[in-house]
């Protein structure tokens, strides 16, 4: 049987096929496969293996061909349309890891040595910010944190800091859904000769490719829209330059141990199949969400790309094909307010996390940032009621009423 590996012209064809390789059993779908590793035929064969001469899994903390279809099926759609330097159509390589965060680490720790710094905007999600505070340092190593949408800021923080070996963005960012402009830093990046990372999960591949401006690396925990359903964590290491990428990148995650495992990568590939169906539905009633809400008495303010009112709308537009599912969104009555509205929810969930089928609340105050000083998240936009929302794909007549009887 042909693997698919034929030019297709829909998103989802390729999130549907892409990656795959046919197994000697013919299964229709890619098997978990179990196991911590792979025999050889003889010596000879074990010894080709290693050195590379003969292509073959070893080990299933190098490489699992489960994972290898997922990492190969994300690769092809954050490249789907790209063209490389030649004209070629454009190739990046990907290693599955066991969590947004471990991707995060890897990309970091394959790239950074004592000495260096990363530039990074000030809005990032919490656990990215505390390798930044509580485990960069201890390495010598620095984040320094700027508002990337102002671009002279960001070119003074450049030239002020020659050891700047990368530029971290988040956009959409965590939780302020905060937009940065991948092109216009992609171009800073390239006249100081830095590297440039984006943790692209707010967005998918199918809202926004960041490999599009010339970014070297692209994150994502698979946890969330990717997956789409919930059922496992994940993430993902991606980078364009294929020499670094097999080398010491692939040295590094193999050496740090943060690899994905196959029933994960399993449930991961069978998620991402209906990605574009599950944004386009999942974007629409954001948006419809955030129209209901920006006009609601008990509400004081709507933050979702979509609305001209937002501060990004412009940025989030010109680099994504819909502004997203994500939107936070503050009660006029503040931190009791928000504990009312969230002990009134009937169908939504309330819970940490994001992307998945129904529609999920927070209340940061109370919950993800109950131990922030108020002072302390009051800056960063998070007040006392701020409520965060990931839109789910319910009929929207029954996310608005469920909404509405809560903030009655
Ligand atoms: C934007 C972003 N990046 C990375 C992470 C970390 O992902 P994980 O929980 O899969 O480690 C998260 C988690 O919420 C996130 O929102």
């Amino acid at each position: 049987m042909a693997d698919k590996n034929i030019p297709m012209s829909g998103f989802s064809s390729l999130a549907i096929h892409a990656g795959h390789q046919t197994d000697s059993a013919y299964s229709h779908l890619t098997p978990i496969y179990a196991t911590s590793t792979f025999v050889y035929d003889n010596a000879e064969q074990g010894m080709r293996r290693f050195s590379g001469e003969e292509k073959g899994f070893i080990y299933s903390r190098w490489g699992n061909p489960t994972s290898a279809e997922a990492e190969n099926k994300i690769a092809a759609m954050e490249t789907f349309g790209l063209l490389n330097e030649m004209g070629e159509p454009l190739q990046v390589k990907g290693y599955l890891q066991a969590s947004g965060m471990a991707a995060i680490s890897t990309m970091l720790l394959s790239n950074l040595k004592a000495g260096d710094k990363i530039l990074s905007h000030y809005s990032l999600y919490g656990g990215t910010q505390d390798i930044m505070n509580s485990l960069l340092p201890n390495l010598n190593m620095e984040g320094i944190i700027e508002d990337l949408r102002d671009l002279n800021k960001t070119e003074e923080a450049l030239k002020k800091n020659p050891s700047i070996k990368l530029i971290y963005l988040e956009t959409p960012a965590n939780p302020t859904i905060q937009c940065v402009d991948i092109e216009e830093i992609a171009k800073l990046a390239r006249k100081y000769g830095k590297l440039i990372a984006c943790d692209n999960t707010f967005a998918t591949p199918y809202l926004q490719q960041p490999f599009r401006y010339g970014v070297d690396f692209v994150v994502h925990s698979t946890t969330k829209f990717l997956n789409g359903h919930g059922t496992s964590i994940g993430g993902i290491f991606m980078g364009r330059d294929l020499n670094f990428m097999k080398g010491r990148a692939y040295k590094i995650y193999k050496l740090i141990g943060g690899n994905s495992n196959p029933f994960d990568a399993f449930m991961l590939i069978n998620g991402m199949k209906t990605l574009e169906l599950r944004m386009e539905r999942h974007c629409h009633n954001a948006m419809e969400v955030a129209g209901f809400l920006e006009s609601h008495r008990a509400v004081a303010k709507v933050n979702y790309n979509g609305l001209a009112s937002h501060p990004d709308h412009y940025t989030a537009m010109k680099q994504m094909r819909h502004p997203g599912a994500m939107l936070s969104f503050e009660l006029k009555g503040g931190l009791q307010s928000g504990i009312n509205f969230m002990n009134r929810l009937k169908m939504c969930t309330r819970t940490v996390s994001l992307g998945t089928c129904d529609t999920l609340l927070s209340h940061p105050a109370s919950m993800t940032h109950y131990s922030v000083p108020k002072e302390q998240r009051e800056k960063y936009g998070i007040t006392d009621g701020l409520i965060r929302m990931s839109v789910g794909m319910e009929n929207i007549q029954d996310i608005l009423v469920d909404l509405d009887q809560a903030l009655q």
